[in-house]
């Protein structure tokens, strides 16, 4: 038998307390022992909760019970995760979270501890919620040269989209429901500005390559612009619009990643990425492209991603599986040399915005798009041909007018 702790007893502790009873036999036949669960350490009360029994409030209980082998990290952010975290490392646990800010921010460091100490550190829930793209990229897709991986990471935005694409939501009423539905983080921020997709993409791209990957050099943006005129004139496109984060891995070594709000075309497989789900998009250079398509966030999925994590920990119990990364530090390539379209939505008369448009060669136009007689007032809008992001900023200094910009794959 292994004791297990639970740091964290909200959504997704909460779910890995539920899975362990509700799952319990299939559990003790993966891991080849039962998983016994000893502590839930939170700072309420949970009196009248299926934990009361094991609830604590103090960590050194956890760091000093050496029959406790197996730790959940399930609190978020930095403070004190990070520091429980290391120090149970440092006690020879092993330690299961789903928490990628502090995998983002402190997995080189916390990687190296555990293999230091023959012990593991797992982090599939970090990434995707329930879909299996860490243990795929350090089992499954050990002997390819990973050239590529974007995709739609972070359910709450990808919900929010969906409301406001398919069914007319405004912003504030589907992020409230996402909320809710215990997608969010509990600073809606990191999702809704894009900093939560941004450190799953480094995350993912630290596993590719292993290499340390600073998150803060990814160029991130959120969707707060993204309106419901953009939708109009996308959907006028064939298009619709997700939040993408991306990195792609060039001959040279040097990554190009960026976190966008992105015009996704029909034929795309991320256009059917609906709701809470997630997808992965992952190309190798024998492999070819690969995507991987799931709950991406909420509290069943992520906790089962933590059990699966558990359940390998036990089953490799004194001996660190070679997963991870170094602290060989990343080169990215600068964002201007980023190639996408561009939607251009414009105010102003369409016959002058047509000649003055027109005559600038560096403005490549591929399709105008016309408002509808009822949107008369929205203005218009271009797609325009490949350009870089620095050939882009350039003509664009010289447009007056410009009521919205949204990039789509090139
Ligand atoms: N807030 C995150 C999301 C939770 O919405 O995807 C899962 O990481």
């Amino acid at each position: 038998m292994m004791n297990v702790a639970i740091m964290g007893y909200g959504t997704i502790g909460s779910g890995v307390a539920e899975i362990l009873e509700a799952n319990k036999d299939a559990i003790r036949q993966a891991a080849g022992q039962e998983l016994s669960l000893r502590y839930v350490l939170d700072l309420r009360d949970l009196s009248g909760s299926p934990v009361e029994d094991e609830q604590i409030h103090d960590f050194s209980i956890i760091e000093g019970d050496p029959e406790v082998d197996l730790v959940v990290e399930t609190m978020g952010g930095l403070n004190p995760a990070y520091p429980f975290v290391k120090a149970c490392l440092l006690a020879g646990k092993h330690v299961v979270t789903s928490n990628k800010a502090l995998v983002a921010a402190h997995g080189t460091e916390l990687l190296r501890i555990a293999r230091e100490k023959q012990v593991n550190f797992f982090f599939e829930a970090s990434v995707g919620g329930g879909i299996p793209i860490i243990r795929t990229l350090y089992r499954c897709l050990r002997g390819e040269q990973l050239e590529e991986i974007a995709g739609i990471l972070n359910g709450t935005t990808n919900f929010i989209l969906t409301k406001m694409d398919k069914e007319g939501w405004s912003f504030a009423d589907a992020l409230k429901e996402a909320q809710r539905l215990g997608y969010a983080e509990k600073d809606p921020t990191a999702d809704v500005e894009g900093y939560d997709t941004c450190r799953k993409i480094a995350i993912l791209l630290a596993m590719a390559t292993g290499k340390e990957t600073d998150y803060q050099k990814i160029h991130t943006e959120g969707i707060t612009k993204i309106t419901d005129t953009d939708f109009k004139y996308a959907a006028r496109l064939g298009m619709s619009i997700k939040l993408v984060g991306s990195g792609k891995i060039g001959a040279d070594g040097r990554v190009g990643a960026y976190v966008l709000p992105l015009l996704i075309e029909k034929a795309d497989p991320l256009y059917t990425v609906s709701d809470v789900l997630n997808a992965v998009v992952v190309r190798g250079n024998m492999l070819g492209t690969t995507m991987y398509h799931g709950s991406g966030a909420g509290k069943l999925p992520t906790a089962s991603a933590v059990v699966a994590d558990l359940i390998e920990a036990a089953q490799e119990s004194g001996r660190n599986v070679s997963l991870g990364w170094t602290g060989e530090e990343q080169q990215f390539k600068p964002f201007e040399e980023e190639t996408f379209r561009y939607m251009v939505r414009l105010g102003g008369s369409l016959e002058r915005r047509r000649k003055e448009l027109e005559a600038m060669e560096a403005f490549p136009i591929q399709k105008w798009v016309l408002p509808d007689g009822a949107d008369a007032g929205e203005g218009f809008a271009v797609l325009t041909g490949p350009m870089t992001e620095g050939d882009f900023a350039r003509a664009a200094a010289s447009l007056s007018d410009i009521l919205a910009v949204v990039r789509g794959k090139a």
